[in-house]
């Protein structure tokens, strides 16, 4: 089964590139220059220029979708954006690690460990993961009037539970303890559900929360989250074997030589790609099922994540 991969419009190009700026220009005003000794700097080498952002604009296009141009929804969807995206890129210098895949390259550029050692790659990460919540947190100003307590707590809960030991540690977890290891499919799926899938159907709900959707609309938006999370990752194991270092911005071919269990090395490449076109009609039909009369952004999202290069 699959469903048609609609070719970018014009009118999603601009969208994203203007959602891109926007929460660059975020990124770069919390990210301190200013740390001790230098951490600022080093946390502004993991985060800036660089990086998909698809975390940020699941967040944005999910609180589109739920409560079309208001003001003080889309304040609190920039800040969710941005807290979602520094969870990632903590978990990036983390994973890049000699003690975890021992990567030198990333989006482009030496890994933060190669370019600051693994002292002040652990500290940064550390620090990104703390700023994430601070971000969501804002104690005053308009940003705090868009972000009441009660909208604060329920993204700082969904954000840390997808990024704690239900779901993205806990994945990277079983990912490093099962290098070499013959995974049979679910516990495959499991692990991807965790280590990336969590994150990314958090971004969803986290943008729809700062929108409040109709009750309807939940089952649909988690399920929906659910399908691109793990076809992204399904979708990363193919391109870790199909791609090169060029143009993916990190190095290729590496699951493989490390020995890591992936849905290639399990399900072989074409099973691989049945199971990522599978998941892409399961997005479209939970999208449906929503009921939200604006989803096409989410719809547009869906298809970016099974037909990219990077
Ligand atoms: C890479 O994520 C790590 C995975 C979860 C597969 P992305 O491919 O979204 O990385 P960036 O943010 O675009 O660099
Ligand atoms: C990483 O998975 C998932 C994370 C939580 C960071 P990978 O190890 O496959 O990501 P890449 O290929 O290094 O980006
Ligand atoms: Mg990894
Ligand atoms: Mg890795
Ligand atoms: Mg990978």
């Amino acid at each position: 089964m699959s469903a048609a991969i609609q070719p970018a419009t014009e009118a999603f190009d601009q969208w994203a590139a203007a959602q891109l700026d926007t929460v660059e220009q975020a990124l770069s005003a919390w990210v301190p220059e200013q740390a001790p000794a230098g951490l600022g700097q080093v946390m502004r080498y993991g985060v800036l220029d660089g990086g998909k952002r698809l975390r940020a604009l699941l967040v944005l296009a999910a609180a589109e979708a739920v409560a079309p141009g208001v003001a003080s929804v889309r304040v609190a969807a920039l800040r969710a954006a941005c807290a979602v995206e520094l969870i990632h890129a903590y978990s990036l210098v983390h994973d890049d690690m000699p003690c975890m895949d021992n990567d030198v390259l990333r989006r482009g550029k030496p890994t933060v460990h190669v370019q600051y050692g693994e002292a002040m790659a652990m500290l940064a990460g550390d620090a990104m993961q703390a700023l994430a919540f601070e971000v969501l947190t804002p104690e005053s100003g308009p940003d705090a009037q868009a972000l009441p307590p009660a909208l604060q707590a329920r993204l700082c809960a969904r954000l840390a539970r997808a990024s704690g030991y239900v779901g993205m540690a806990g994945g990277q977890a079983i990912d490093l303890t099962s290098i070499g290891k013959p995974l049979d499919e679910a516990t495959l799926r499991d692990m991807h559900r965790r280590k990336t899938g969590a994150l990314l159907q958090a971004s969803v709900l986290m943008g729809a929360e700062c929108g409040l959707p109709p009750a309807g609309a939940w089952a649909g938006l988690s399920e929906y989250g659910a399908a691109i999370g793990l076809a992204f990752q399904v979708v990363d194991d193919i391109l870790d074997v199909t791609h090169s270092a060029q143009s993916l911005g990190k190095t290729a071919g590496k699951d493989a030589d490390a020995g890591k269990p992936t849905y290639v090395s399990v399900l072989g490449m074409d099973g691989a790609r049945r199971q990522a076109r599978e998941l892409h009609v399961q997005a479209h039909a939970a999208l449906e099922r929503t009921g939200l009369p604006h989803h096409e952004t989410l719809a547009w999202l869906a298809d970016r994540v099974v037909q990219r290069d990077n």
